[in-house]
């Protein structure tokens, strides 16, 4: 509920949980901004309460403020708006919970939460009449989040693609600037805190995919979940898959993408992954280097659009929040309030062994005749169509590099699978996605 203050306006007053990172950014620029931010918001928004772990470690916060107690804060009758920057799922989902069932609105970046209990945090948010803002939780200072949500609302989404984690992003230019492989390119990355200490959410692609279930879910209209998220990360990438990219004139992203499949029968559904690809280097994504973020948006009527800039960092992660605060203080100024979940399509999510996806196959084979015919038997086999075929000699070997067109990701596996049991084939040297390119 919102007090009034001397001047007769409405204050909204805000309860920060997490004061890291990000968090310390937030209750700087409110301190800092805050005659800027009342201005926009149509009223002042203070700093009411500040939730951390160990209040004692915060000696540069108002002890005032502090609290280790984070779920009475958020209940607190006189708070409006509980912004919350701690991260993981539990207490926080209780927490936001209680936040939303007492009537405050809510502002997060925490993904990990939202790719699992999104729907959950929406019905709360309904029932009170609150509101949930969450711009920050995917491609940080990015404004993405709300395009997809309002301004591209009168559109049809066809494809979101983009880089969403900056660590990896970051690991893999390093191995493509350097040639070196992924562990020594990993060790790096931490000894100069590009990656974090434990850094397997990123690594591994659990970040990427939280990211990528919000995208599909705002994209689509329909409830994506991490768990509907194809996942693989970046381990084993190796330096001879970024030379093959090399040599053939591609570079290897970690990318989100979600798409809108249609079936020959003009059924529709989702496809959500995150895996590594191969890019050709002309495509904007190539282009994106070290921990910057960029997401390539297509839409039936707007064409393709592309987002770009600091997906992480406290400062820039704090702008996000700080738009996302404005947007709910000025939704209780007029007594409004912001988008509701839309997931009105409900569209299927399509299996992974179903999606259209192309390969990329480096293989060292046998320099003979009917090796080449061999190896295109195991594709047609699998009803996988060739698109492109390489072959350089060394020896009694050759390379060869096949890429193939559009096929179901299982039939592309199948063939990978069969191949690699050849007599002919020596080694099956890289195995990666293709996109950005014409099938
Ligand atoms: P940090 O680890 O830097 O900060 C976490 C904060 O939460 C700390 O202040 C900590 O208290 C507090 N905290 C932890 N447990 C509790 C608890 N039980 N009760 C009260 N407070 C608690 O996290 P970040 O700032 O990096 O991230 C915050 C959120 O923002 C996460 O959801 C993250 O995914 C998201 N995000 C982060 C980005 C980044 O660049 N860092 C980018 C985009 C999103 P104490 O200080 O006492 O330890
Ligand atoms: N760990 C994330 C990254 C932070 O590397 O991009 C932003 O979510």
């Amino acid at each position: 509920m919102s007090t009034v203050s001397p001047s007769g306006s409405p204050r909204i007053r805000v309860a920060l949980l997490g004061c890291g990172t990000v968090g310390s950014e937030v209750a700087r620029l409110l301190t800092e901004q805050a005659g800027e931010l009342a201005a926009r918001a149509g009223a002042p928004v203070e700093l009411a309460g500040i939730a951390v772990r160990r209040p004692d470690k915060h000696p540069e916060l108002p002890t005032e403020l502090l609290t280790d107690d984070a779920a009475a804060l958020v209940v607190r009758e006189d708070i409006d708006v509980v912004v919350e920057l701690v991260g993981g799922i539990e207490p926080v989902r209780s927490w936001l919970l209680a936040a939303l069932n007492a009537g405050k609105s809510v502002v997060t970046a925490n993904k990990a939460l939202l790719a699992e209990y999104s729907a959950e945090l929406f019905e709360a948010a309904d029932a009170a009449g609150a509101d949930l803002y969450f711009e920050a939780a995917v491609a940080g200072a990015i404004p993405l989040l709300r395009p997809l949500r309002e301004s591209m609302a009168g559109d049809r989404i066809t494809r979101v693609m983009g880089i969403v984690n900056g660590t990896t992003n970051y690991i893999l230019s390093a191995m493509d600037a350097t040639g070196a492989g992924y562990a020594e390119t990993l060790d790096e990355a931490s000894r100069l805190g590009y990656a974090e200490a434990d850094p397997t959410a990123d690594v591994d692609g659990y970040d990427a995919a939280s990211k990528a279930a919000i995208l599909a879910s705002l994209a689509f209209h329909t409830r994506v979940t991490a768990k509907d998220v194809h996942r693989e990360g970046i381990a084993d990438v190796t330096a001879s898959d970024l030379a093959a990219a090399r040599t053939l004139g591609r570079t290897v992203k970690l990318l989100a993408i979600c798409e809108r499949v249609t079936a020959d029968d003009g059924a529709e559904s989702v496809s959500a992954r995150v895996h590594p690809v191969m890019i050709p280097r002309s495509h904007q994504l190539a282009g994106v280097g070290g921990a910057f973020n960029a997401v390539y948006v297509e839409a039936d009527a707007a064409g393709e659009l592309m987002f770009y800039g600091q997906g992480a960092g406290g400062a820039p992660t704090a702008s996000a929040v700080l738009g996302d605060l404005v947007a709910v203080a000025r939704n209780r100024v007029v007594g409004g309030r912001g988008p509701r979940e839309s997931a009105h399509a409900a569209l299927p999510v399509r299996p992974m062994g179903q999606t259209p996806t192309r390969y990329h196959v480096s293989l060292d084979v046998a320099d003979r005749a009917g090796v080449l015919a061999q190896v295109a038997q195991a594709f047609a086999a699998h009803g996988v169509s060739i698109a492109a075929v390489r072959q350089r000699d060394a020896n009694d070997t050759a390379s060869l590099v096949v890429v193939t067109h559009l096929a179901p990701d299982a039939a592309l596996q199948s063939t990978v699978d069969e191949i690699a049991k050849l007599d002919v084939v020596h080694e099956v040297v890289s195995v990666m996605r293709v996109e950005g390119e014409d099938a």
